[in-house]
C-alpha cells in the first residue's frame, strides 16, 4: 500500500521505517529540510536504538523515501498518517495543535479524489472532530477526505518494538459518518500485526483521543503514587522498593511503572497530564482531573526533595561543593533532555552554588544546549573526578552496574546518592561508600 507519513519527529520518523517494514511503500514529509536530508540517508537525527538499521535496509529496498513537498505527498498516495508534535502552549498548560492543523491544512489543499488522513499525534478530546469540519469546509465537490484517530502509545527507546508489536491498535472514526473506510483500510495496513492476535479497538474520534490522554495519566498517577508513598517510607524508615514489589504480585496492581525516585519527565507525560486538566476545565468539568494537579505536583517535589538530599548528605557547603551527575536523559535509552528530572536537579544544585559536572552516554549535546551553566564530562569517570557527592539520576545501564572500586581513587567523598533506587546498597556499603536513596531507605 502506498502511505505517506506528516511530520517525522520521533513518532513520525519510527512510524515511517515500520510502516515500511511492513512491505508498504511510503513517503515521509516533513518541513526540516535538514531533518529531510538526514533521514534520506538513515541517519536518524535523535537516538532509538534498531531505528537507523529499519531506515536504511527499508530505504536500500526502495520502500522508503522523505520529502519536503506536500504535492508530492498528495500525488504519492491516499492514505495519510498524521504525527506531528502537540507541545504544551507557550502561554497556558493546554496542548498546541497548530501544528497539526498546519500539517492537514497544507495536505488538504493538495488533495483531488478520494483520501483517508490517519491521525497519530496525542491531541485533547474534540480535536479530530474540529479538524474533519475544518477539511470538509476545504475541500470541494469532488473531493472527499476521511479522518480517523490512531493514537500511537509508542515509549522513547522502544520506539521500533512498540510499534511493530504494539499491545493495542485503536482506531476512532466519525461516529455520525453513513459509511467509513478507515477501518478496512487500517486492517489492511497493520494486517500482518493483527494477525499476531493484537486488540484491535474500534470506536469513535472522542473515546480514541481520550484512550491516549487516559492511558498516560494513569500512568503517570501510578509514578505519582508510589513516590508519594516513598515520602511516608521516608519518615517511618520503610522500604519503598520492597513495598512496590509486594503491592506488584497482586495481578490487579501489577509491578510495573512502580519504580519510585525522581519521578517522570520527557516530552509526554508532563505535558499530556497538563493539557488533559485543561481540556477537561474547557468542558466544564472543572473538578474532574484535579487529582492530577496532585499527581504533578508529587512528581515535582520529587526533584527538589533529590536536590535537598543532595545537599543534607554533602559534607561541605554546597557552594564550593563538587556534585557530580550520572545522567541527563529523563530515561534510559534516550537522548530525550525535555523536561528531564535529572537536568532539573543538576540545574537546581548549581544555582544554589554547587559546581556540577553531568556526565549522559547520549544525551549530554542536547543537555549542553538547554543548560549551558553546567559542566559536561565526556565519562562517568571524569565526571566524579574529586566530587563530594555522586549522584545517580537516570539508570543507564553502565551506572547500574558500574563498581565503587572504579570511583574509589578518583572521588573526594565516598558519599552517592541514588535518584532512581537502580544500584545494589549493599554493594557500596561493603566498600565502604555512603549510600543513600531517594524515597528511604533500600534493602534491596
Ligand atoms: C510515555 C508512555 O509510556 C507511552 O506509552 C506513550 O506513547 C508516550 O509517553 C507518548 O505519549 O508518546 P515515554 O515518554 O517514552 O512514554 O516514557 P516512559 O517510559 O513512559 O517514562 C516516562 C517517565 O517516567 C520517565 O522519566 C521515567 O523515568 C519515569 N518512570 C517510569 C518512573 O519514574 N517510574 C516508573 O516506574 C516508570
Amino acid at each position: 500500500m502506498k502511505l505517506t507519513v506528516i511530520g517525522c519527529g520521533y513518532l513520525g520518523a519510527t512510524h515511517a521505517a515500520c510502516m515500511a517494514e511492513l512491505g508498504h511503500d511510503v513517503l515521509g514529509v516533513d518541513v526540516d529540510a535538514d531533518k529531510i536530508a538526514r533521514l534520506s540517508v538513515g541517519e536518524v537525527p535523535f537516538f532509538e536504538p534498531g531505528l537507523s538499521d529499519l531506515l536504511r535496509r527499508n530505504i536500500d529496498a526502495g520502500r522508503l523515501a522523505f520529502t519536503t513537498s506536500y504535492p508530492a505527498a498528495a500525488e504519492h498516495g491516499s492514505i495519510h498518517f498524521i504525527g506531528v508534535g502537540t507541545p504544551q502552549q507557550a502561554r497556558g498548560l493546554g496542548a498546541d495543535t497548530t501544528y497539526v492543523e498546519a500539517a492537514v491544512d497544507t495536505l488538504v489543499g493538495h488533495l483531488r479524489g478520494d483520501h483517508l488522513i490517519i491521525g497519530k499525534s496525542t491531541v485533547p478530546v474534540g480535536t479530530a472532530a474540529a479538524l474533519q469540519a475544518r477539511i470538509d469546509a476545504r475541500t470541494d465537490d469532488d473531493t472527499t477526505v476521511e479522518l480517523a484517530w490512531s493514537p500511537e502509545f509508542l515509549r522513547e527507546g522502544f520506539a521500533v518494538e512498540d510499534t511493530l508489536r504494539p499491545d493495542r491498535l485503536v482506531v476512532g472514526t466519525d461516529p455520525d459518518a453513513q459509511c467509513s473506510a478507515a477501518v478496512a483500510v487500517i486492517d489492511e495496513i497493520y494486517r500482518e500485526i493483527l494477525e499476531t492476535g493484537v486488540p484491535f479497538i474500534t470506536t469513535d474520534w472522542a473515546t480514541a483521543e481520550l484512550v491516549k490522554t487516559s492511558a498516560n495519566a494513569f500512568l503517570a498517577t501510578k509514578i505519582s503514587f508510589i513516590n508519594a508513598i516513598s515520602e511516608l517510607c521516608e519518615i517511618v524508615g520503610a522500604d519503598v522498593s520492597t513495598l512496590a514489589d509486594a503491592i506488584g504480585h497482586d495481578n490487579r496492581i501489577g509491578r510495573r511503572f512502580l519504580n519510585a525516585g525522581m519521578g517522570f519527565g520527557g516530552g509526554c507525560l508532563p505535558k499530556d497530564i497538563r493539557a488533559f486538566m485543561a481540556r477537561a476545565d474547557e468542558l466544564g468539568a472543572h473538578r474532574t482531573l484535579g487529582f492530577l494537579h496532585e499527581v504533578d505536583a508529587i512528581n515535582m517535589r520529587r526533584r527538589t526533595a533529590m536536590v535537598e538530599l543532595v545537599e543534607r548528605v554533602c559534607r561541605r557547603e554546597l557552594i564550593g561543593a563538587n556534585i557530580a551527575i550520572l545522567g541527563a536523559a529523563f530515561k534510559p535509552e534516550s537522548d530525550d533532555v525535555r523536561d528531564s528530572p535529572a537536568l532539573s536537579v543538576a540545574g537546581q544544585l548549581a544555582l544554589r552554588g554547587a559546581t556540577v559536572t553531568v556526565f549522559d552516554p547520549k544525551a549530554a549535546d542536547n543537555a549542553r544546549r538547554m543548560y549551558p551553566m553546567l559542566h559536561f564530562a565526556d565519562s562517568a569517570r571524569t565526571a566524579v573526578a574529586a566530587a563530594d557527592v555522586v549522584a545517580v539520576t537516570t539508570e543507564w545501564a553502565e551506572f547500574v552496574h558500574m563498581g565503587p572500586d572504579e570511583l574509589d581513587p578518583l572521588v573526594r567523598e565516598r558519599v552517592i546518592v541514588d535518584g532512581r533506587r537502580c544500584l545494589a546498597p549493599h554493594i557500596w556499603a561493603a566498600a565502604g561508600w555512603e549510600y543513600h536513596a531517594l524515597g528511604g531507605v533500600n534493602r534491596s
